[in-house]
């Protein structure tokens, strides 16, 4: 496999517990690389633009809600098959079903409040990265 660069998001729950730290530890220890790293307060038109995708979905106000309700760490991780690894990092998006040793099952408080966001496909991923961060951002 290839290469790849995936985006990532260390969501509000996970700054107001102080573990964007404890996060990366595990992002590094997988194999993946933080070649951008910035912490933002993302405003209500960049979260719905990020999550317009669930824009029809019940959930889509509490969504935006919590994802501006304090800072978030946005990230460009890159890898070996970077975008399935991190997902594999991340564990299951409801962290009751998430497997032993994964970030949302250490970390996550609820399928809301789950710690972290992950690219799910190469095409989502350059889009999301494009929308946070310049080309000459990204150091790899
Ligand atoms: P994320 O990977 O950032 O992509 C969409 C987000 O929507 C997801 O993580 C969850 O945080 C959130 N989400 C998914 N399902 C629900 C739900 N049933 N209730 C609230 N939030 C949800």
């Amino acid at each position: 496999m290839a290469i790849q660069r995936t985006f990532s998001i260390l969501k509000p729950d996970a700054t107001e517990r102080n573990i964007t730290g404890a996060i990366n530890a595990l992002i590094e220890k997988a194999g993946l690389r933080i070649v951008a790293q910035k912490r933002i307060h993302m405003t209500r038109g960049q979260a719905e633009t990020f999550y317009a995708v669930h824009k029809e979905r019940p959930f889509f106000g509490e969504l935006v809600d919590f994802m501006t309700s304090g800072p978030v760490v946005v990230q460009v991780l890159e890898g070996d098959n970077a975008i399935a690894k991190y997902r594999d990092v991340m564990g299951a998006t409801d962290p009751s079903k998430a497997a032993d040793g994964t970030i949302r099952k250490l970390h996550a408080k609820s399928i809301g409040e789950n710690s972290v966001h992950g690219s799910d496909a190469p095409e989502t991923a350059a889009i999301e990265i494009a929308q946070f961060f310049a080309g000459n951002e990204i150091v790899g």
